[in-house]
């Protein structure tokens, strides 16, 4: 599948209905989301008969778009239970298979335990942190954990010599793959400006197989 066509199809992607500022909710536009997924798929092999996991889903579109790419399995994870019906739906209505589950991930809840060993990709547009801070570091962290090869997710690029030493302090590598712009749209109510343009760093962190 070209990039144009996976993009395209994932403009027909439901955003969240209510969105819920606590969670940070903001979704991934079809441009980026195509970007990414079809990034770690074509340059780097990690999502076509991969299980590829998604660290607060949100409305499904990176499980969506990994599911189009022909991974073996896929799930999401989130915190809010209304998110996880829009994405159901929008699973439903693309058919693809996907499992999504309510959690917050930011607790040690034993959830994740049952993953242990069976994802080997993790993708992830996660809260930034702005709000709940320190829970962007908190969700990679567990994200690289869980993961039996590759993470690939989005940090504001403001973040990146943090980010870039908390890798080198995990032993794992961290590959800058792209600078993005993300597109944060007038969503919530003390948004002042039409849309606001976030630098965003595309980082992939690997594990050295052992
Ligand atoms: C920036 S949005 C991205 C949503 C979606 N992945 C996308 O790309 O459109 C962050 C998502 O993380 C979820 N989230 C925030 N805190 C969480 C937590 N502690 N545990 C699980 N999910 C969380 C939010 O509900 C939201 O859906």
């Amino acid at each position: 599948m070209k990039l144009k066509e996976l993009e395209s199809i994932l403009q027909d992607c439901e955003v969240f209905a209510e969105p819920k500022i606590q969670y940070e909710q903001y979704p991934t536009t079809a441009h980026l989301a195509a970007r990414m997924l079809y990034t770690a798929d074509t340059v780097y092999d990690d999502i076509e008969d991969k299980a590829v996991g998604d660290f607060g889903s949100g409305c499904g579109i990176l499980s969506i778009a990994a599911n189009i790419l022909g991974a073996s399995y896929s799930v999401g994870f989130d915190i809010d239970q209304d998110a996880i019906a829009i994405a159901q739906e929008n699973s439903d209505n693309f058919e693809t298979d996907i499992d999504f589950v309510l959690t917050d991930l930011s607790l040690d809840t034993g959830v994740l335990d049952r993953y242990k060993g069976s994802l080997d990709t993790i993708v992830m547009n996660p809260p930034f942190g702005t709000k709940n801070k320190g829970v962007d570091m908190v969700l990679l962290k567990k994200a690289i954990e869980l993961a039996n090869h590759a993470v690939y997710s989005l940090h504001k690029t403001s973040t990146r010599d943090h980010i870039m030493k908390k890798a080198k302090e995990w032993g794992v590598t961290c590959e800058v793959v792209a600078e993005m712009k993300f597109d944060v749209p007038m969503m919530y109510k003390f948004h002042k400006k039409k849309s606001v343009d976030i630098a965003v760093d595309f980082l992939r962190f690997e594990k050295s197989d052992v």
